[in-house]
C-alpha cells in the first residue's frame, strides 16, 4: 500500500486522543470513523471534534467552511463490523491497558479488511506483544500522537519486531499527509522516547510533592518558567489524564523496575476519578472556571 492508497481512516477510541486524531485525520481531508463501544462515548468525541474546528475557525486558523467540510468527513460509529468494513488504516486509540487493548484487536482481526493497517496510539506498551494476536504483525506498528493532537506536531512512529518497511513508510507519509512531523522509532521498547522521558517527570514532580519538599504551585511554576517548558508539570498531567500518565508509569515499573514506581499522589487521583481536565478536577479545578493557574 502507498499513501495515496488511503481513502478511509477508522479510529478505534473516541476519548481525548480519538477524537483528536480523528480531528487531524478529517482536517486532512481522509473520510474518518470514529468509533466507540458506547453511543454517549462516541457522540462526545464527535461533539468535542466539532467545539475544536470551530474553535479553530473562531481564531482565524482555518475558514469556517474548511471547518465544516472537516467535520461533515467524520462518522460516528458504534458497531465496529460497520466502523472498519471499508477502513484502509485503523488508528486505535481505546485506553492504556494491555488486557483491553488485546480484546480490542482480536475483534479488530475478524472483521477487518485484509489490506488494512493497523496502528496503535498506545503511550508505551509494547508494539510486538500487541501485533502477536493478529494475523498481520507485519502490517501493525505504534502511531503515536501527542496531547492535544490538532496543535501538537510530532508522532512516533514505532517498529513492532514484525512490522515491515512498507507500513512504516505508509504510516510515516500518513503523519505527513496529517501535517505532522514524523520520527521513527525502531526500538519498541516501554514508553518508546517522549514518554519514558516526560512521563517520568511528572512522577517525579508528584514525588517531590508527596515528600513535603513543595507545594504543587512552586513545582509548576518552576517547570514552567525556569525550566522553560509550555505547562507546568501538574497542568500537564491534567492536560494528557493523570490516569493515562500513571498506567504509562505503572507498565514501566513492571517492565524497567523500581525507578519507575507511580507515587501515590497519582494513584489517588485515579482512584478518586479526578483525572484532570476530562473529569473537571485533578491537581487543578476546572469545573469552577479557574483551571491550571500556575503563579
Ligand atoms: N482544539 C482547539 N482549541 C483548543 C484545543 C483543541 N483541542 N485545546 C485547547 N484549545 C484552545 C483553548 O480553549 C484556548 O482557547 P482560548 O484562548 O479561547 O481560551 C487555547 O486553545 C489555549 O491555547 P493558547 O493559545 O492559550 O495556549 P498555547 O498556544 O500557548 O499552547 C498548548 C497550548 C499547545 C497545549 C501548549 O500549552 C503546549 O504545548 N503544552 C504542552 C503539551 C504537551 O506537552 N503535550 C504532550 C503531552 S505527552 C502526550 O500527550 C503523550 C501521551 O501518550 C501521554
Amino acid at each position: 500500500m502507498k499513501v495515496d492508497d488511503i481513502n478511509t481512516i477508522t479510529v478505534l477510541g473516541a476519548g481525548n486522543m480519538g477524537h483528536g486524531i480523528a480531528e487531524v485525520a478529517a482536517l486532512a481531508g481522509y473520510d474518518v470513523v470514529l468509533r466507540d463501544i458506547k453511543d454517549e462515548f462516541v457522540q462526545k468525541g464527535y461533539e468535542q471534534i466539532e467545539w475544536s474546528l470551530n474553535k479553530l475557525a473562531e481564531k482565524d486558523q482555518l475558514t469556517q467552511d474548511e471547518a465544516d467540510a472537516a467535520f461533515d468527513r467524520v462518522t460516528p460509529v458504534v458497531d465496529l463490523g460497520e466502523a472498519v468494513a471499508e477502513a484502509d488504516v485503523v488508528i486505535e486509540a481505546v485506553p492504556e491497558k494491555m488486557s483491553i487493548k488485546k480484546e480490542v484487536y482480536t475483534e479488530l482481526e475478524a472483521n477487518a479488511p485484509d489490506h488494512t493497517i493497523f496502528a496503535t496510539n498506545t503511550s508505551s506498551l509494547s508494539i510486538t506483544e500487541l501485533s502477536e494476536v493478529t494475523d498481520r504483525p507485519e502490517r501493525f506498528c505504534g502511531m503515536h500522537f501527542f496531547n492535544p493532537p490538532v496543535r501538537m506536531a510530532l508522532v512516533e512512529v514505532i517498529s513492532g519486531k514484525h512490522t515491515d518497511d512498507e507500513t512504516l513508510d505508509v504510516i510515516e507519509d500518513l503523519a505527513e499527509e496529517m501535517g505532522k512531523t514524523p520520527v521513527r522509532v525502531h526500538k519498541d521498547s516501554p514508553g518508546f522516547i517522549v514518554n519514558r522521558i516526560l512521563v517520568p517527570l511528572m512522577n517525579e514532580a508528584a514525588w517531590i510533592v508527596e515528600s513535603g519538599d513543595a507545594t504543587v504551585a512552586e513545582v509548576d511554576s518552576t517547570t514552567k518558567y525556569d525550566m522553560g517548558l509550555p505547562m507546568g508539570s501538574f497542568e500537564l498531567a491534567d492536560q494528557v489524564g493523570i490516569d493515562v500518565g500513571y498506567h504509562v508509569l505503572e507498565y514501566m515499573h513492571e517492565v524497567l523496575g523500581d525507578a519507575y514506581e507511580p507515587c501515590p499522589l497519582l494513584s489517588e487521583k485515579v482512584e478518586e476519578g479526578n483525572l484532570g481536565k476530562k473529569t473537571g478536577k485533578g491537581f487543578y479545578d476546572y469545573e469552577s472556571g479557574e483551571g491550571a493557574h500556575v503563579p
